[in-house]
């Protein structure tokens, strides 16, 4: 078996190849002048079960094509088998149509992925894992949950509660907070989809001094934003944010200090300056388990 780390997840390719004892293929990779991507396997692949990591953010489409051309590579040059481990995935969001005429994006990202050749898909908190029954090959979804939950198990002052900002993140912070046997709850959220402005409803949030409000992605910062100030409402004292996919549009981290947070945390699902904790770990298990396993 060997991994080979697209451009977007060099480095976490890097620590799941160690990790699992593999050898580590750095493919070649350049930008032509007018943008375009060209990727060159450096090693041969023919009859090696191949492992491909590529996040797709930043720049989601020039990662999501980089994705394709490794594994429509990988097997042109007769791979026997490709896993395509895609820590983020792009476009998740758009997972229904919402407005009439709207493109169902994530089911395309699958198709494509599905069509360059990829055998198995491995990803990591997908926004809602259903969406994943519409990809016709063995798929798996790991949870980082654990990961972020040893994060807070590690700190000085730990949280008594675990607050999601709204009910999508509410098996996040269910899944983070049994282990360390604290409180969860989640918010109402409502968003505008035109305008994406998001409103929090303060209800029902359990007493607490220390909170972490944790969501699977940090895009503009706006919903957990908005959940800390409900929280400093309320008089909590510290508020930490945990993310799985570390987005981080434009000034969300000023955002959310703004707004109370005392400190932003999250996975290298997407590499970015809070990025603390790794997902390798538990994405070479994944991988290591996946040749047995079935799609959960
Ligand atoms: C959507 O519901 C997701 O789970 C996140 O809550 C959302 O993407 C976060 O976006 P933002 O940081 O822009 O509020």
């Amino acid at each position: 078996m060997v991994v080979i780390p697209g451009p977007g997840s060099r480095e976490l390719g890097e620590k799941i190849a160690s990790l699992m004892n593999l050898t580590c293929s750095h493919p070649i990779y350049r930008v032509f002048p007018d943008g375009e991507s060209y990727v060159r396997l450096s090693a041969p692949v023919a009859g090696k079960d191949v492992v491909i990591v590529q996040t797709t953010y930043p720049n989601q489409d020039k990662r999501l094509l980089e994705l394709l051309f490794l594994v429509k590579t990988a097997k042109d040059l007769e791979a026997r088998r490709v896993t395509a481990v895609v820590p983020y995935l792009a476009y998740a969001r758009q997972d229904r149509r919402f407005a009439e005429g709207e493109c169902v994006s994530i089911h395309v990202v699958l198709d494509m992925i599905r069509t360059a050749g990829a055998d198995k898909l491995l990803t990591v908190d997908i926004h809602k894992v259903d969406v994943l029954k519409k990809i016709s090959i063995p798929w798996v979804n790991i949870s980082a949950a654990g990961e972020l939950a040893k994060h807070l198990e590690s700190r000085a002052v730990r949280p008594s509660l675990i607050l999601a900002p709204d009910a999508g993140a509410r098996d996040l912070a269910r899944k983070i907070a049994e282990p360390l046997g604290i409180e969860h709850h989640f918010l109402k959220k409502i968003r505008n989809r035109e305008t994406g402005s998001v409103r929090t409803l303060d209800e029902g949030i359990p007493r607490a001094e220390v909170v972490a409000i944790a969501d699977d992605i940090i895009s503009t910062g706006s919903s957990i934003a908005n959940a800390a100030s409900v929280l400093r409402k309320r008089g909590v004292r510290r508020i930490y944010a945990y993310c799985v996919h570390p987005v981080l549009v434009g000034g969300a981290l000023v955002k959310l200090k703004d707004a109370g947070v005392e400190e932003v945390v999250g996975t290298d699902s997407v590499p970015s300056e809070i990025s603390a904790i790794t997902v390798a770990g538990v994405l070479a298990e994944a991988v290591a388990q996946f040749g047995k396993g079935s799609s959960s």
